[in-house]
């Protein structure tokens, strides 16, 4: 087999085989086909696509890239989420101690944020004394003893993605729908789900612009999960403005907890009763939707998720205390309330804007290994079809350093747009797609 071939076989709109497409992903991998061919080949990919059955096989070619974990010693069925990335999008804090105080055991790998989207890891590092890495065995024990842990991501799995997303990051072959899918699935597969919810955000501050293509990339990656043996369920949830009204750490933590004390209802709220309803189904814990969604509305309601959180956070030595009292999370110096500027609704409010906000303050990385600070960050106070008037305050900033604030004020500044006539709401969920097909949501919204 020549790789040459291969790029000229994809570049004519022909398929390729299950056997030829593991000689590149192996190959590549291995160091064998050089930089600049697969960068070809990812171009080729891009203009011609891939069938079903090509993106299945080229996922599981990227699994077995590197290692694999086997969580088969895990009682239950284990369902992962993945969201395709979010802003104020804190909904993993939310579901873990509620899906598993469903019953569903909880075995969450998660990473950290890079650019203006956060991660899961960051945000549970600001929980004093909170630890993030454990040996495989402890981490399966926890799951077994109290149904859930949460561990940052092993550099192991899917050597091929990082590769080939590298590259892809610089020869403009990101946004293509095989590509995405599989570099998506062949994490989730590699870290041992057994069952896939997925969340894929449409809109301003999402990935997929466009809301067919979010249905598009969300039939791609149900097909493969399907195909590769694991149910598999997305929702489509809107981005055009952020999910919830915190972005920061140490801030987005604290909304979580809000969500689990009955505290902050809305769409952070909504949206994790909706793929945690998902992920029930998936663990067959409920017969249909409505009674899943049931039974993890009592769990909120009866505070039996926020009893789950306590024993999570004291199993991975973390200080629980901080469910009590808020101010034990890592705390800024400075705040400053940004009033309306103008009058009448808010027509826009960018997702992308905001987090780029966040992240000049110091609540994101510019760089993989750069540092954050876990405290920083803004609390938005209203949402897109709101009524302000002039000086109503519109947003917090939560700052260390005042030399930063010009900058974020910059970003906050293109955030918003105000109009004198009425605006429509978003929706908050536009479909879901299971291995039926596209289905609309009936979440009793
Ligand atoms: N997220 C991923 O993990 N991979 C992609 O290709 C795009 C988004
Ligand atoms: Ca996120």
């Amino acid at each position: 087999m020549r790789t040459t071939d291969l790029i000229i076989k994809k570049r004519n709109g022909y398929s390729l085989t299950k056997e030829e497409i593991e000689f590149l992903v192996h190959n590549f991998t291995q160091g064998n086909i050089p930089d600049y061919q697969m960068a070809a080949f990812c171009m080729a990919v891009y203009f011609r696509g891939m069938d079903m059955e090509e993106t299945t096989n080229l996922t599981l070619a990227m699994v077995n890239s590197g290692e694999t974990i086997d969580l088969t010693a895990i009682k239950g069925t284990i369902v992962d989420k993945h969201s395709t990335g979010g802003v104020a999008d804190t909904t993993t804090l939310v579901l873990a101690p509620l899906v598993a105080a469903a019953g569903v055991p909880v075995a969450k790998m998660s990473g950290r944020g890079l650019g203006h989207t956060g991660g899961t890891i960051d945000k549970l590092e600001s929980i004093p004394g909170f630890h993030t890495i454990l040996s495989k065995e402890a981490f399966i024990e926890q799951v077994n003893k109290i149904g859930v842990a949460v561990v940052g991501q092993s550099g192991a799995l899917v050597p091929a993605d990082k590769k080939i997303y590298a590259l892809r990051d610089v020869t403009g072959t990101v946004d293509s729908i095989p590509l995405i899918a599989s570099s998506i699935m062949s994490k989730k597969i590699a870290a041992g789900a057994q069952a896939i919810v997925l969340d894929v955000k449409t809109g301003s501050g999402a990935f997929m612009k466009d809301t067919e293509e979010a249905f598009r990339l969300a039939e791609t990656m149900v097909g493969i999960g399907t195909r590769a043996g694991r149910e598999t369920v997305a929702i489509i949830s809107d981005m055009n403005e952020p999910l919830g009204s915190a972005i920061g750490n140490a801030l987005e933590v604290q909304e979580a907890i809000e969500v689990l004390q009955g505290k902050v209802s809305g769409p952070l709220r909504e949206l994790s009763l909706g793929l945690g309803s998902y992920m029930i189904l998936a663990a067959g814990k409920a017969k249909d939707f409505a009674e899943a969604k049931g039974i993890l509305t009592g769990l909120l309601e009866e505070r039996r998720a926020l009893a789950k959180m306590k024993e999570l956070i004291e199993a991975q030595h973390g200080n629980p205390e901080v469910l009590e009292n808020l101010t034990l999370l890592p705390q800024a110096r400075g705040k400053l309330i940004v009033k309306a500027w103008a009058e009448g609704y808010l027509a826009e409010i960018d997702a992308q804007a905001l987090g780029l906000a966040a992240m000049v303050l110091g609540a994101g990385r510019e760089t993989k290994d750069a540092a954050i600070d876990l405290a920083v960050g803004l609390k938005v106070h209203g949402r897109r079809g709101d009524y302000f008037k002039l000086d109503q305050p519109l947003l917090t900033l939560y700052y260390n350093e005042e030399k930063r604030m010009a900058e974020a004020m910059k970003y906050v500044r293109e955030a918003f747009t105000f109009s004198p006539s009425k605006v429509e709401k978003n929706p908050l969920i536009y479909g879901v797609v299971t291995k039926k097909g596209r289905e609309s949501y009936n979440g009793l919204l």
